[in-house]
């Protein structure tokens, strides 16, 4: 099947103010294709139907579906070529888990009562043939800051490079359009963060905190978080993501963290910034954001376009 036009899914849209994440895994020996065709059908019912309804809530569902998941589902097309159980990665003193993830949600707006309709409707339908094993309402943090107090998103692809970025190109013609999906649970360790001077927490990031300015190349340490974020390939192109990240927490009960989300044209790219993260760039050289973060999750999907979906359900 070759597809000439297609319609993605919402991955370019911007951080919202509100949204609310979840992830589900099938429940054994059930079959699922009739519920999952009807959630296909509940995506794309959303996105047009908020586009109808309330167009200044920017509201949008994205679905991601795991490798497991994909096999289960028995899809109608092959498997993505990078789509993977994510590998754990073992760092000399931090690791970035695999948690399971069947499926992945990210329902975006301005109002919290979209988030929450679509989350609703979803789950009535869902709840038959999987069970939520996490779910996260993120808001958006004074002026795009995150919980940590960085602006968090600001050398995110603009324009046109968002849609290059985030999504599968004209290299493979079965899945333009598509993205790979990748999420993390973040708590931070707010006390031990809070009692670092803002000075070292500059060093942690590599940007100036109020003004969001980046360090000076011969000032900024070379185990910050964006030295050691900021990739290219062999021939020295930059290799980017876009990144959805958005603070989320319990303050009584000290869960504090950010949900990291990442939308890419391949994994492999997402993966090189976890292993300069996490082992180091030398390796031992891994990023000092992580002595203050701990990942409690960490899951990779693919987000087929709407047509795709469109084609599951009438397979
Ligand atoms: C940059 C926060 C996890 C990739 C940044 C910035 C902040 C930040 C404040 C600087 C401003 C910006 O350009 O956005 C966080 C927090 C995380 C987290 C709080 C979780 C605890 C991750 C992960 C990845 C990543 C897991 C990759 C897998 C990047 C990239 C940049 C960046 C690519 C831009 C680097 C550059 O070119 O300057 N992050 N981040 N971040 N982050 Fe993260």
């Amino acid at each position: 099947m070759k597809r000439a036009d297609f319609t993605p899914q919402n991955v370019t849209d911007s951080p919202n103010v509100n949204t609310i994440f979840s992830i589900w895994v099938f429940k054994d020996n059930i079959d699922i294709k009739h519920s999952f065709e009807r959630v296909c059908a509940l995506v794309e019912n959303f996105n047009n139907s908020f586009r109808t309804r309330l167009p200044n809530t920017e509201a949008s569902c994205v679905m991601g579906i795991g490798y497991e998941a994909w096999l289960k589902l028995d899809m109608p097309m092959p498997m993505p070529l990078e789509l993977k159980t994510f590998n754990e990665i073992k760092g000399p003193k931090h690791t970035a888990v695999s948690t399971p993830g069947d499926l992945h949600f990210h329902l975006r707006s301005t109002t919290m009562g979209a988030c929450f309709d679509m989350s609703m409707a979803l789950s009535e339908v869902l709840i038959e043939i999987a069970d939520c094993i996490d779910e996260v309402q993120a808001f958006r943090y004074w002026d795009g800051r995150s919980v940590i107090g960085f602006v968090d998103g600001t050398e995110n692809p603009q324009g046109q490079d968002r849609e290059h970025y985030a999504m599968v190109g004209e290299e493979s013609d079965l899945y333009q359009g598509g993205s790979y999906l990748f999420v993390q649970k973040y708590l931070h360790n707010m006390k031990s963060w809070n009692s670092t001077s803002v000075e070292e927490q500059e060093r942690v990031i590599g940007r100036y905190k109020m003004s969001d300015i980046e360090m000076p190349d011969d000032i900024k340490p070379s185990n910050s978080h964006t030295a050691l974020t900021n990739i290219e390939d062999e021939d020295g192109n930059e290799l980017k993501i876009i990144r959805d990240n958005l603070p989320f927490g319990n303050a009584s009960k000290g869960e504090i963290g950010t949900y990291f989300i990442s939308y890419a044209n391949r994994f492999s790219t997402t993966e090189k910034m976890l292993e300069n993260m996490f082992i180091g760039d030398p390796v031992g050289n891994y990023d000092r954001l992580l002595d203050f973060s701990t990942a409690v999750s960490g899951s990779l999907y693919f987000v087929p376009t709407l047509d795709m979906l469109g084609d599951y359900s009438a397979d």
